[in-house]
């Protein structure tokens, strides 16, 4: 059976673990992979922005020998009404892998219901799974290990908190998401986080207290108006005002804890320039672990059909 990546509990535990490991080891010596992806084709179909998913994937791809193809939607029939399904049909049958970034989950679910090939989920309204791949991968750099670990998350109960308690559950990270009371992260994937906890023993913890930053090994932002919320932009400002990870935020964590933020990140909303440039930080070796893990992510799905 096809396998693919949509959501961060599609991957086990110990397959979790298996790809971070490799994207560790890519990471070293990525000449040792220059090969695995020889002769494939990747098909990258994005109806929203990108910058770091779009070219990590692409010199993925490449720097593995195979070759992608970026499908913007204002180019492709999709665009045009053609639906989900047919588009996946099609492409498949050119195709070796396929990436999307879209609005609507279902979307996602749609495209991979029809495919032949492995569907990577490269962001939806809803998650966010090769960023935390990538965010764990980063965390394992700076800290050892993931178990244990206590991930601070202030802002918006977005696609990113949400796939952070999905896949920090799987891994043993402690996530503890602080939001403005309406902008809490959905029940379901609260639930579903908790009760994936249970086998790594992590505790996933949403409250509306920013007291709860200490003890943090790791604090994260994402901007408050998410892709898509653009008119929202000054109501979120508003609302989300006195959750900015500023200086005085980061002292309330461990005195060794680092800074993450997805990227893109906006200096003086949900992040001060001081903490996103400073000692703390590590938001750009976070954006370059989005190109190992998702090698090691796409070598994964392609051994698996
Ligand atoms: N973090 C992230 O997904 O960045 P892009 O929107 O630039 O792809
Ligand atoms: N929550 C943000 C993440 C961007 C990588 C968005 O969806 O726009």
């Amino acid at each position: 059976m096809t396998r693919h990546f949509l959501r961060d509990l599609d991957l086990s535990a110990a397959e979790q673990t298996l790809v971070l490991d490799r994207a560790a080891h890519m990471k070293q010596r990525p000449e040792a992979y220059a090969q695995a992806m020889r002769g494939k084709v990747l098909g990258m179909i994005f109806q929203k922005s990108s910058t770091r998913t779009r070219v990590s994937f692409e010199a993925g791809a490449i720097q593995m020998g195979g070759q992608a193809i970026f499908l913007s939607s204002r180019d492709i029939q999709i665009g045009r009404g053609e639906p989900i399904t047919d588009t996946a049909k099609v492409l498949s049958r050119y195709l070796d892998i396929l990436m999307i970034r879209t609005y609507k989950h279902e979307e996602v679910q749609g495209l991979a219901s029809a495919s032949r090939v492995p569907v990577i989920n490269g962001l939806d309204d809803l998650l966010h799974p090769c960023q935390i791949l990538a965010d764990l991968q980063t965390i394992k750099e700076n800290r050892g290990t993931l178990a244990g670990q206590t991930l601070v998350y202030v802002g918006d109960g977005n696609n990113m908190a949400h796939s952070m308690m999905l896949g920090g559950a799987l891994a043993g990270v402690n996530v503890r998401i602080i939001t403005p009371r309406e902008y809490a992260p959905k029940d379901e994937i609260v639930r579903e986080a908790q009760t994936a906890a249970k086998a790594s023993g992590a505790k996933i913890e949403v409250c509306h207290d920013l007291g709860a930053v200490e003890g943090a090994d790791v604090v994260y932002t994402d901007v408050w108006a998410s892709m898509g919320q653009e008119e929202e932009q000054a109501k979120r400002v508003r609302d989300f005002s006195g959750f900015q990870v500023d200086g005085r935020l980061m002292k309330r964590a461990k005195p060794d804890a680092i800074f993450l933020h997805c990227l893109p990140a906006h200096r003086g909303e949900e992040v001060s320039a001081e903490v996103i440039d400073g000692p703390q930080s590590r938001v750009f070796d976070q954006a370059e672990n989005r190109l190992h893990a998702q090698k090691a992510l796409m070598t994964f799905l392609l051994e698996n059909r």
